[in-house]
């Protein structure tokens, strides 16, 4: 396959680029190659000369399928300058003093509002702010920001000038830096959305040194314009720290693999000396080790915190109608609640949406499809509004920092554990309660087997990622406590947490041997009786002893295990299949037909020397013994619940004031005040300003900005 598409596309040189604006070039240490727009398939390989070559796409860009190339702009290859290497004596980082204004736990208190550090953060901080490199493992919603800001905000203020984030967020970024300008902080972005003259507005800034933190993507960072500002900057004293946010981007064994984050150790190269802080949610070890490697950060510490959620209550349920499933999920147990429903493909988040809204769902879709305008409105319009419900595809999500997301859903299987623990630990930012709920089923397995099978990837890359299906099939197919083999998988040990399906509703197991073996040999005999292969259907109906007309036309009924597994349900075969299709004990054959077919791992089971242990069917949640208390539509938010009355009403005027705010501001309301300090608000009933003092999340330019307002909005209380 990627021989053929490496032909079609006739180009010889870079220059044809030109004419061509719907390809565009990357760069790759073998030579360079080719994608289209949408950034998928690659069709031409070139040699740094820019011949073609016969270096097939698989061997360059294995996981060009498998983890999805992101457009990353114009169709220009520009080589990146180098600047001839540094004296050893700038490399050594430089200690800052760190007294007075600019001390971390002050930072924290005066800028942050918040009254202590949490988990890690403060170890962190303090590295980073003396200069050392850091890699930061946190989960989603951890508080890694807050650990390039301070650090950022300490080394600003102690005259080492402008920290650059690099983050591949572009369409948050106005939000990251609007929730620092409430703060109070100095902040800006670069990146597409600007136009030329914000563009040099920023940068002028920027040179000036009156920016604290500066906010680029980062093919930015690689262009020569930006790299010669830098330059400048380093020069002079000024460039005070990078951090590298979401940077499981820069590894192809991540789930989010994105080729311009390679091109970061420039940063390295070009400006050592100068701190770097590389953060992400997910990674396991095999992710971990190519982040140290690809971004060389072998001398970096590595702050590895604890990924459990405890919040989140994990769910997989057997996909039987997976829409209606999810319909009867979403209104049982959240109605009117914010949340996200992942599908595979657009098609499906474009049906599943209408499905919802026609259920009185306010759901919207958002897919790489939908135009950029679109897709930046439902994103803005699901973090502003309350209860909205985003069915989308993978392009949706990350760095998506809403607080009271209430649940995620997936309708359809992920790739991996990674790609899953990082949708799912959208939900519950707040601390509250929250769902990870998936539908699982036979066509998962195979639609997922067959995408490795047919990606035009070399076969060691392929061994992983099945190795990384593996994993996540077997959480799948668990009868144990799903999050001690999701922290499993990220290398931590833990005991069962009474927060997912399993712990709380321990499913019956059945014996799946007898049916597997049955099941197996009825595929072989078929095959030696027919010559042909056949589909799953199929071979459970001779199984089962149903003379379709079917089994009639081929003779199966002659078969000597026809009839033989009467006493299976179809329900009960099609576990068994999935099970056997997981693991590898049987192959779907996508190019015929999806038929089934014996492999070596069939063997074992055939000889009874592997046994098969299935799960009963899953119960729908509606016949779940423990339920959440169904949330009723408008009902207060949980950082509310424990307010008397007359506090509750101080919190919903409270909220009506903060959204008036948000709006003339243009950004989401928890970016003015999280609900939990309005909250706190209410239940103080301030009268003066002191009182607000000390409310976590009110710091000094909030209180300054928004203290008599909001003394005036609890007045009335
Ligand atoms: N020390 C702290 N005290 C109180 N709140 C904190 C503290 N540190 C962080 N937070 C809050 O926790 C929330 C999550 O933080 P943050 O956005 O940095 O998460 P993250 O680790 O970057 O997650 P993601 O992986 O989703 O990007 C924020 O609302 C932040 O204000
Ligand atoms: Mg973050
Ligand atoms: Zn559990």
């Amino acid at each position: 396959m990627a021989r053929r598409r490496a032909s079609v596309a006739g180009l010889r040189t870079p220059r044809i680029v030109a004419k061509r604006p719907n390809l565009y070039i990357q760069d790759n240490p073998k030579g360079h190659f080719w994608c289209n727009s949408l950034g998928n398939a690659p069709v031409c390989c070139l040699d740094k000369k820019g011949r073609r070559t016969g270096a097939t796409i698989a061997n360059l860009v294995p996981q060009s399928y498998l983890c999805g190339w992101r457009t990353i702009g114009g169709p220009s290859f520009r080589p990146l300058p180098t600047s001839p290497p540094l004296p050893v004596s700038s490399l050594a980082p430089r200690p800052i003093d760190v007294s007075g204004s600019s001390a971390p736990a002050d930072i924290l208190h005066e800028v942050f509002g918040y009254a202590q550090f949490r988990g890690a953060q403060q170890d962190i901080v303090d590295h980073v702010v003396g200069g050392g490199d850091a890699l930061v493992l946190m989960p989603t919603g951890g508080g890694k920001s807050l650990c390039y800001q301070i650090p950022a905000i300490a080394r600003q203020r102690a005259g080492h000038g402008v920290a650059v984030v690099v983050s591949p967020l572009i369409a948050l970024m106005h939000d990251q830096v609007g929730a620092l300008h409430e703060a109070g902080v100095s902040a800006a972005f670069l990146n597409s959305t600007l136009d030329w003259e914000e563009t040099q507005d920023v940068e002028r800034r920027m040179l000036r040194g009156e920016i604290t933190l500066l906010y680029a993507a980062p093919e930015r960072v690689n262009t020569p314009r930006f790299l010669s500002q830098l330059d400048s900057l380093k020069e002079r004293g000024k460039l005070s720290l990078f951090a590298i946010d979401e940077a499981h981007c820069v590894s192809q064994w991540g789930h989010d693999f994105r080729p311009e984050y390679r091109a970061l150790t420039v940063l390295h190269e070009r400006y050592a000396g100068v701190p770097r802080i590389a953060l992400t949610a997910t990674a396991d070890n095999l992710t971990r080790a190519d982040i140290v490697e690809r971004l060389q950060l072998e001398e970096a510490r590595q702050f590895v915190s604890s990924f459990d959620r405890p919040n989140i209550r994990y769910t997989i349920v057997e996909k039987k109608d997976a829409t209606t499933q999810l319909l009867r999920f979403i209104e049982r147990e959240h109605e009117g609640d914010a949340g996200v429903v992942y599908c595979q493909s657009r098609k499906r988040v474009e049906d599943v949406a209408v499905m919802l809204r026609d259920a009185g769902i306010n759901a919207l879709p958002y897919h790489a499809g939908l135009d950029a305008a679109v897709r930046q409105k439902h994103q803005d319009r699901f973090l502003r509004e309350e209860g909205i419900v985003m069915v989308a595809t993978i392009a949706f999500g990350m760095g998506i920092d809403k607080p009271d997301v209430r649940f995620v859903g997936h309708l359809d299987m992920p790739k991996n554990i990674e790609g899953y623990y990082q949708e799912t630990g959208r939900a519950g930012r707040d601390g509250g309660p929250a769902d990870a709920w998936m539908t699982y089923g036979l066509q998962d397995v195979v639609n997922q087997r067959r995408m490795i099978d047919e990606s035009p990837a070399g076969e060691e890359f392929k061994q992983v990622m099945r190795g990384k299906l593996d994993a996540l099939l077997s959480l799948a197919e668990a009868s144990d406590c799903r999050r001690v083999r999701l922290l499993g998988y990220f290398g931590e040990k833990s005991t069962p947490c009474g927060n997912c399906d399993n712990c709380l509703n321990p499913p019956q197991v059945w014996d799946g041997t007898d049916a597997a073996r049955k099941l197996l040999s009825t595929i072989y005999r078929v095959q030696q009786l027919s010559g042909i292969s056949f589909g799953a259907g199929h071979i459970m109906d001779i199984l089962r002893g149903k003379p379709t007309e079917k089994v009639k036309q081929f003779g199966h009924e002659r078969i000597s295990t026809f009839g033989i597994g009467a006493e299976f349900s179809e329900v009960a075969l099609r576990g068994v299949l999935r099970q056997l299709i997981a693991t590898g004990a049987l192959a779907v054959d996508a190019e015929a037909f999806n038929t089934l077919k014996l492999t070596e791992g069939s063997r074992a089971v055939l000889k009874g020397e592997a046994s098969v242990t299935l799960r009963e069917s899953v119960s729908s949640p509606a016949e779940r013994k423990t339920r959440r208390e169904k949330t009723v539509k408008g009902a207060p938010s949980p950082a509310a619940a424990k307010l008397d009355e007359t506090g509750k009403k101080r919190f919903e005027a409270l909220k009506a004031w903060r959204a008036e705010v948000a709006k003339e501001h243009n950004l989401p309301a928890y970016v003015i005040f999280h609900d939990a300090t309005l909250a706190a608000i209410a239940e103080r009933a301030p009268a003066t300003l002191e009182d607000l003092q000390g409310i976590s999340g009110i710091g000094t330019k909030k209180l300054e900005a928004y203290g008599s307002e909001v003394l005036r909005v609890c007045e009335a209380f």
